[in-house]
């Protein structure tokens, strides 16, 4: 039986960690489900690891499309999100929604999009039209030019409150969790108090509902450089199902990440 949003709110409430992880083909996504994953975000992350690109920016919805439905080719158990590419929400609340269903129908069970306060009403309007969401606040990779480079978000008193904010806005829009991207761990810890829906973090610290990392960084097969948070599982590893379960394992555990992972 496949996890459902719900599961995963009653993970956050029981202290449960919540174990994700990006995943962008049907053999990769067998052995995730193998391994334990819970929730496999088909990452717009793609566009780096797997097209080459060097940004996410170039992903296109047919791409997207074409990679859940791999994904849910190959997975019977972990709950699948799609991830809204640039360009594909921001327009209208309609155009949001459109998309939306285009990877709902492609096999995923849930969206995800990027961006706080301006995208409450787009989040609502796809939320009440029966498509699950999850929001992504702190460092939204798709802002990379307006941000100025991949940099730590909320580090000043005004920046950590305007995360915060972000995060309340896209709770109380009704999204079914939260992804919170490169922020300092203490501010994570306190988004992660402030909200009832789950916080997924990378580059967040390990006070958060549950965690994520690119597929393809930590197997140590993305040639790119790595960011701080990252972790090689793959060292030590006897194969990839090994270096996954180790992930979901150290996660649960509550073991990854450590200080050294953190901001
Ligand atoms: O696209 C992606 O893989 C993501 C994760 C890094 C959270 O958004």
């Amino acid at each position: 039986m496949r996890y459902t949003v719900a599961h995963f709110k009653a993970l956050r409430d029981s202290g449960d960690k919540i174990v994700m992880l990006t995943c962008y083909d049907a053999s990769f996504a067998a052995l995730c489900d193998e391994a334990g994953v819970e929730c496999l975000l088909v990452g717009d992350s793609l566009g780096m690891v797997v097209q080459g690109h060097e940004s996410t920016l170039p992903v296109t919805m047919d791409e997207m499309e074409y990679h859940v439905r791999c994904v849910a080719r190959g997975s019977k158990q972990a709950l699948i999100i799609g991830d809204l590419p640039f360009g594909s929400y921001q327009a209208s609340h309609e155009q949001a929604y459109v998309n939306a269903s285009r990877l709902i129908a492609a096999g995923a069970q849930a969206v995800k999009l990027e961006g706080g306060r301006v995208m409450l009403d787009t989040v609502r309007f796809v939320v009440e039209r029966g498509i699950p969401v999850c929001g992504h606040v702190g460092l939204t990779p798709q802002s990379v030019h307006q941000l100025g480079g991949y940099r730590v978000q909320g580090k000043s008193d005004e920046a950590a409150r305007a995360v915060l904010d972000d995060a309340r806005a896209i709770e109380r829009a009704g999204a079914a969790m939260i992804v919170i991207e490169a922020i300092p761990a203490a501010l994570a810890r306190d988004v992660t108090q402030a909200l009832t829906i789950p916080t997924i973090g990378i580059g967040a610290g390990k006070e958060c509902s549950g965690q994520v990392l690119v597929l393809y960084d930590m197997l140590d097969l993305y040639p790119g450089r790595k960011a701080r948070f990252v972790k090689n599982f793959m060292a030590g590893a006897e194969s990839v199902k090994d270096a996954i379960r180790r992930y979901v394992a150290a996660v649960k555990a509550g073991t990854f990440p450590g200080p050294e992972h953190a901001f």
